[in-house]
């Protein structure tokens, strides 16, 4: 959907990918299809999340994941949940998820070719024993050759740089669906009616704030970052009224509930590389890039403190990443910290 078009204000996704999909004549209606079936995983999550405390769902599950964090029961049953809402319909041939080692296979879509799906199920899992906001990621891009992705290196060669979708959950007081298709069509936000069990249009063509006035990262970690990361929220948390500061801290310890704050408000994400994590936290793939693609495609900016996140290429399917987003301005200001050239 471009930026400029009307479709209104309670507008079914349905309707809304119907109408996006009339603007592309040469439009084959996979992506729509694509994003209908990530808009199911996203109200089958919401509906096990509100239900986990009663049922025996919440803590750990007893495995780790491949990077050997403590996989929580709820990570594994959203996992699950993606898988099965595209084990079907020669969507995709696999599945990149943050729960497992290598890309997942699809047996029934074995000779399925064109996109490849990345997904973090549940993003932000720490906050599921405290009935705090959780996420999902998501990300589509093109897949050269047909055929499962086997491997690391068989994925790497045959991964395209652009994402043609990408986006995020969040499960909050309501659950919402935030995505792009790209910076000419814009990012717009969708609400679930869980009356209909329905996304509606909410949020169209969603703008970032040029500026905003609070940082999020774990200030906890500000001793192991480099200078120019520290410096910058130093200087963030000075009183000067003129340049509205200090910034607010807000953290939640969820990448999307964060990010989803700053995309709304405006202001600055930082997750920096230090010396507990020389290559950063957060994955490439399936957090820090789908992200990246919806904050810019709003009018913001991500970088890796070197480049754009968006010009990052993979080298490994669970890569990680230092990460900074938000508001242009604000990210403008910190690279310059981050390259040495502000006080
Ligand atoms: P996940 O739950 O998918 O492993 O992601 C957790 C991530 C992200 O959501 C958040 O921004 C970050 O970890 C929080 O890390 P700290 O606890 O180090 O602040
Ligand atoms: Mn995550
Ligand atoms: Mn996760």
């Amino acid at each position: 959907m471009s930026a400029r078009s009307r479709v209104p204000v309670g507008t079914r996704l349905h309707r809304f990918l119907f109408e996006a999909e009339r603007q592309y004549p040469q439009a084959t209606g996979e992506l729509s299809a694509l994003l209908s079936q990530l808009g199911l995983a996203g109200k089958r999550i919401a509906r096990l999340l509100s239900g986990a405390g009663l049922a025996d769902q919440l803590g750990p599950s007893g495995a780790v994941n491949p990077q050997g964090e403590e996989q929580q029961k709820i990570d594994a049953l959203a996992n699950e949940i993606f898988l099965e809402a595209f084990s079907y319909g020669q969507m995709v041939p696999t599945v990149v998820t943050e729960e497992m080692e290598l890309p997942a296979r699809l047996p029934e879509n074995e000779t399925a070719g064109k996109y490849i799906l990345f997904v973090d199920p549940l993003d932000g899992s720490s906050n599921l024993d405290v009935d705090g906001a959780v996420g999902s990621v998501f990300s589509i891009r093109r897949m050269m050759g047909k055929g499962p992705v086997l491997s690391q290196v068989d994925l790497l060669a045959r991964v395209s740089q652009e994402q043609v979708v990408a986006g995020y959950f969040v499960y909050g007081p309501s659950t919402m669906l935030v995505y792009t298709a790209g910076p000419r069509a814009g990012v717009h936000g969708f609400t679930l009616d869980p009356g209909i069990g329905e996304f509606l249009l909410s949020h169209p063509d969603i703008r970032i704030p040029r500026r905003g006035r609070t940082w999020s990262a774990n200030d906890g970690n500000l001793a192991t970052w480099d200078e120019g990361p520290r410096r910058y929220v130093e200087a963030l948390r000075r009183v000067d009224p003129a340049r509205g500061r200090p910034y607010s801290l807000r953290y939640s310890g969820a990448l999307v509930s964060d990010v989803h704050r700053i995309l709304l408000k405006g202001g600055v994400f930082l997750y920096p590389s230090g010396t507990e994590m020389p290559g950063g936290k957060l994955r490439l793939l399936y957090e820090a890039a789908p992200l990246a693609a919806v904050v810019e495609s709003a009018g913001g900016a991500a970088t890796d403190g070197r480049r754009r996140i968006l010009d990052v290429f993979p080298d490994a399917n669970h890569q990680r990443t230092a990460f900074f987003a938000g508001s242009r301005d604000d990210v403008e200001e910190l690279e310059a910290f981050l390259s040495g050239h502000a006080e």
